[in-house]
């Protein structure tokens, strides 16, 4: 079958599941064949081997069930980079990338930064600012040892090991004491009884259901930095955690700014709690 038959034919099933399927076939092609997508437009009359056939239908199919692009290609793109993913770890989402430049502003004006990321899951955002920030030191802390053996990989892909130790931790319980000048986190954050999206049932429940209200680690990891004495908190969250997180920075009188995501949703906030 050919490249242009491919498209025609699968159309329709994945129009079931996706905006966008011509563009997901032609991903699944790129994947398989190892083409980009103008060798792929250009060669529309090319014949696919029975192999390479079969391998494209294995993809529509699973894809037709909602699970993700990304656990399919094992590749995600984050911040202009590409990192590897697989099932069992959080699919990096592009809004992520605005907490890594909000963390990033703050970390270029102190001369060794040393910081503890909570969560880092497949390790994008660890990665990134260790890949702009020179002299920077993170910890970098997650309940899942599958995730934290994917960020390992990640950082090692992107030549910033050296800068990053990672830690089997729930929260602060494994971190050594330091005097840390930052924690950064895109924790789980979504309320527990949240009816969630087809595709998202996939990820795993504890990268995604933050307590009853959904900003239960939160306000546990402000608690982190009052105990710790660390002075700034660069956090994303809820479109809808606003007002109460707000109201908790109010209470305290620290100085906080919120940021919203491209789509201008609420999406997170950097907290500086000491002079
Ligand atoms: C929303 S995901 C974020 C992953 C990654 N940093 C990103 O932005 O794509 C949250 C991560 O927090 C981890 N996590 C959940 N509870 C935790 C806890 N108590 N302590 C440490 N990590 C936790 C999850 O395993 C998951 O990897």
């Amino acid at each position: 079958m050919k490249i242009k038959d491919i498209i025609s034919k699968n159309l329709s099933v994945l129009k079931e599941v996706t905006d966008i399927p011509q563009k997901e076939i032609y991903i699944f092609l790129g994947f398989i064949l190892e083409k980009d997508f103008i060798w792929l437009t250009l060669n529309q009359d090319y014949e696919l081997s029975f192999s390479q056939l079969q391998k494209i239908n294995d993809c529509i199919k699973k894809r037709a069930t909602h699970y993700p692009v990304e656990y399919i290609t094992n590749r995600v793109s984050f911040y202009g980079e590409e990192f590897n993913i697989y099932d069992g770890v959080l699919i990096p989402r592009p809004e992520t990338e605005l907490l890594v430049d909000k963390a990033y502003d703050i970390l270029k004006e102190i001369t060794s930064p040393n910081i503890v990321e909570i969560g880092t899951g497949s390790g994008i955002i660890s990665t990134m600012l260790a890949k702009k920030i020179e002299n920077i030191n993170i910890t970098a802390v997650d309940i899942n040892p599958k995730a934290l053996e994917l960020a390992k990989l990640n950082a090692s892909k992107h030549n910033v090991s050296h800068k990053i130790d990672f830690v089997l931790s729930d929260l602060f319980t494994n971190v050594k004491d330091a005097q840390y000048h930052m924690i950064v986190s895109n924790p789980p954050y979504i309320a527990n009884d949240f009816e969630l999206p087809k595709n998202v049932l996939y990820e795993p429940k504890e990268a995604l259901f933050g307590g009853n209200k959904g900003d239960e680690l939160i306000v546990d990891i402000v608690n982190i930095c009052i105990n710790k004495n660390i002075k700034y908190f660069c956090c994303e969250m809820g479109y809808d955690q606003k007002e109460p997180l707000s109201k908790i920075f109010d209470q305290n009188g620290w100085v906080y700014e919120f940021y919203s995501d491209y789509s201008g949703f609420d999406r997170g906030f950097i907290l500086r709690l000491k002079e």
